[in-house]
């Protein structure tokens, strides 16, 4: 028989502890969340969700689920990071199977390891599911591969808020690597003069994918050189992925494979 009985039956008192999945959502489109993040999503008590997290995802959910929008926008009071992190642990003490949603992949420029650092610190159990970086998927949803045999073999994602490591602008001025950058439309101009004075051709091709696998992606094509015009009088918005390197010109593909054939 078996000699299992439930805590408070054996005069125990053991609280029930919930648990927080880190569920990286996608680039923006609803339906490309993995399918153990949407899991994860509709069986959460609470979903504690960013400004970039897939909107259709959180207008799917049952209600019974509590969403709680912790998104960073401007001019809106926001919580600092500690605050979310505390928020998520308290929510899993009451028991509860927390699901912080963000955009993307949780653990690319998504402060997804401080979160799971901090459940963990607090005895917390967290998962983590893995969600389509914007890094990749915007790219590819504009059909530029990040990498492609005998044009770029090797890819840097880095963050446009920061000035970019000069090793990384000599890696685009090598000609074979290409260079993804988030969050850097507000910079634009000036990662580009800083690309240019590394040494990088002014003539490398660069796109600039919006909204990337929405209903509004906007693809913009252009030069180095010219990227920062271009972008001002288009009105570019992000969110945006910025690609340089031969990968983004129009016709790379075609004219590689017309040459190799
Ligand atoms: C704080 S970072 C988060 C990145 C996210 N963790 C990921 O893996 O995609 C936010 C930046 O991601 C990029 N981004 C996110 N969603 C995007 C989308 N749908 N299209 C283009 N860029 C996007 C933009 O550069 C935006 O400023």
């Amino acid at each position: 028989m078996n000699s299992y009985r439930p805590a408070h039956n054996r005069g125990l008192y053991q609280p029930r502890i919930g648990s927080v999945v880190l569920v990286g959502g996608g680039p923006g489109a609803a339906d490309l969340i993995t399918l153990r993040g949407y899991r994860a999503l509709m069986s959460a008590d609470v979903v504690v969700a960013d400004r970039l997290a897939p909107v259709g995802l959180i207008e799917e959910l049952p209600m019974g689920i509590e969403v709680i929008d912790v998104g960073k926008q401007p001019g809106r009071h926001t919580r600092t990071q500690e605050q979310i992190n505390s928020l998520l642990i308290e929510h899993a003490r009451m028991g509860r199977r927390v699901v912080r949603l963000k955009g993307g992949d949780s653990f690319l420029f998504g402060r997804g390891g401080e979160e799971a650092a901090a459940c963990e610190a607090n005895g917390i159990p967290v998962e983590v599911v893995p969600g389509v970086s914007s890094a990749l998927a915007a790219p590819a949803a504009a059909g530029i591969p990040v990498t492609h045999r005998g044009i770029a073999d090797a890819v840097q994602i880095a963050h446009g808020h920061r000035p970019v490591a000069q090793s990384a602008w000599a890696s685009v001025a090598g000609g074979t690597c290409t260079l993804v950058l988030l969050m850097a439309v507000a910079e634009l101009k000036a990662h580009v003069a800083a690309a240019l004075t590394a040494g990088v051709d002014p003539s490398t091709p660069a796109a600039i994918i919006e909204s990337g696998t929405l209903p509004q992606q906007r693809i913009t094509r252009s030069t180095l050189e010219a990227l920062p015009a271009l972008a001002e009088a288009l009105g570019v918005q992000p969110p945006a992925v910025i690609v340089l390197g031969r990968v983004a010109a129009a016709d790379a593909l075609r004219a590689f494979v017309a040459q190799a054939s």
